[in-house]
């Protein structure tokens, strides 16, 4: 399969300029100026004109939550229903969490979230490791999911208790053994304890509304655990990435560990720069944006766009977790059994690309690079993932920067029934999507069936930022 992309306005981390990309089965084989329409091959030559269009780099979403087993209950968007609405929206790519049951081996969770995605992914993917039970076993488990599995990066819980949460000595042996075979581990960093207690309180005063998971998780506790995790990551040496950073004062603790000269890479999520906590006062409407960390106040917003200028948040993330409003309705007496989690994998670029690149708030090569880049490179992928370069696999957006439309429930494609951006009108919209040469999405049709993504092995962490 031949391909040619003509004439557009080609967006990387670094570039930004002219020009045709020509692709030969899944890979970039040349881009330059007017390249020749002949290719002297038998295969036919496909050609899409992508004048007054900006071209992309497939988005990379490295924190979604799909079919996944949480609160009694599992995410609604499956294997196949979430890789599809993300490709909608221009992400080729998510890595997805595996959680490993206490008491239980990695390879046995490996095993059972295979059992869900393996065939089933329409775009392409591939996991983090909870590990919620450092123990001898696990430990010995560590290098053979790097190097075997290419599955490089850890993922660990501060909170969650009881489920998914480990203590502080679990955390370090964990980080000496992920450090010692190339890894990385990345962090929800909140204290556990501290929500637990403001959770008991406030369930013993009659204080049973989504406005009180607010409440019970306020800034300090993010704050704390994001300290005590960049000083147990500095101590032992390991290279750390916080997941869902929300607010000041735990990207103040990041400011801190970079002026000593640690490097600890940092995830907002498309919320957290958007949405802000006035939305729980909305009695039970309020659960839609029952999620963890809460969203926060417009201040947090201001700093983590700061952030990102700053290169102090490298990555623009969804924390995808979605739940219909069914399953929200499990907490509408009870703001703690409200499942935790937000639908946004659809339209996790237009957003930023509307909120952000638009309004003047990052620029174009900050966008590729939150969106695209640094995920690859953070998490093993890049060159051939979250880049437009020869020899990098051909995963392209074709975005129109100007037309304008409006999200819906009514017409996203996400597994969910609400949308917690109902109405909301964005400039900017994906028109066609190529994962691995192939068209994936054009005219808002998709074209590539279910079994078509692949799980992407990759390599040791490699520290390029
Ligand atoms: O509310 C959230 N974030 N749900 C998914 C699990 C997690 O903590 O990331
Ligand atoms: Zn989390
Ligand atoms: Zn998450």
């Amino acid at each position: 399969m031949l391909m040619l992309i003509k004439n557009g306005r080609i967006v990387t981390a670094t570039d930004d300029y002219t020009a045709d990309i020509f692709i030969e089965g899944e890979k970039i084989k040349a881009i330059g100026k007017d390249l020749p329409v002949e290719t002297g091959h038998a295969q036919s030559l496909q050609v899409i004109d992508a004048t007054d269009k900006l071209v992309f780099p497939g988005g990379i979403d490295p924190h979604v939550h799909l079919d996944m087993p949480f609160m009694g209950t599992f995410s609604s968007d499956n294997y196949e229903t979430g890789t599809r609405a993300a490709l909608f929206g221009g992400t080729t790519m998510v890595i997805d969490f595996i959680l490993q049951k206490q008491g239980n081996s990695l390879r046995a969770a490996l095993e059972e979230w295979k059992g869900r995605s393996d065939t089933n992914c329409v775009g392409d993917y591939s996991f983090h490791m909870a590990v919620t039970d450092f123990n001898e076993h696990t430990k010995k488990e560590v290098k053979g999911m790097i190097e075997k599995e290419g599955i490089s990066s850890f993922k660990t819980f501060m909170a969650y208790k009881g489920a998914l949460m480990i203590d502080d000595r679990q955390m370090i042996g964990l980080m000496e053994e992920v450090k010692k075979h190339g890894g990385l581990i990345n962090v929800h960093a909140t204290n556990g304890d501290l929500i637990d207690y403001l959770v008991a309180k406030h369930r013993d005063e009659g204080k049973l509304s989504p406005l009180y998971h607010y409440l019970s998780q306020p800034e300090v506790t993010e704050a704390e655990a994001s300290e005590r995790f960049v000083d147990m990551a500095n101590y032992t040496g390991c290279p750390g990435y916080i997941v869902h950073l929300t607010c000041e004062g735990a990207l103040n603790a990041v400011r801190n560990a970079t002026r000593r000269n640690q490097k600890v890479f940092v995830e907002t999520c498309i919320q957290y720069l958007l949405l802000d906590a006035s939305l729980y006062e909305k009695d039970f409407d309020g659960a839609k944006w029952v999620m963890s960390p809460p969203l926060r106040q417009k201040k947090d917003q201001e700093t983590l766009w700061a952030g990102i200028n700053q290169g102090l948040v490298q990555v623009v993330a969804t924390d995808h977790c979605p739940f219909k409003w069914e399953q929200k309705l499990m907490g509408k007496d009870d703001f703690s059994k409200v499942p935790n989690g937000h639908p946004a994998i659809e339209h996790r670029m237009e957003l930023l690309y509307s909120e952000g690149v638009n309004k003047g708030k990052i620029t174009l090569n900050k966008y590729v690079e939150v969106a695209c880049t640094n995920p690859a490179k953070i998490f093993g992928m890049f060159p051939r993932k979250g880049t437009i370069a020869t020899g990098s696999d051909a995963d392209i957006v074709i975005f129109d920067p100007n037309e304008k439309h409006t999200i819906s429930a009514s017409s996203h494609h996400m597994n969910v029934d609400y949308s917690g951006y109902e109405g909301w009108e964005l400039t900017g919209k994906v028109k066609t999507v190529l994962l691995r040469g192939q068209v994936a999405i054009d005219d808002n049709k998709c074209l590539v069936e279910k079994g078509y993504g692949q799980f992407i092995k990759r390599s040791k962490v490699v520290q390029v930022i």
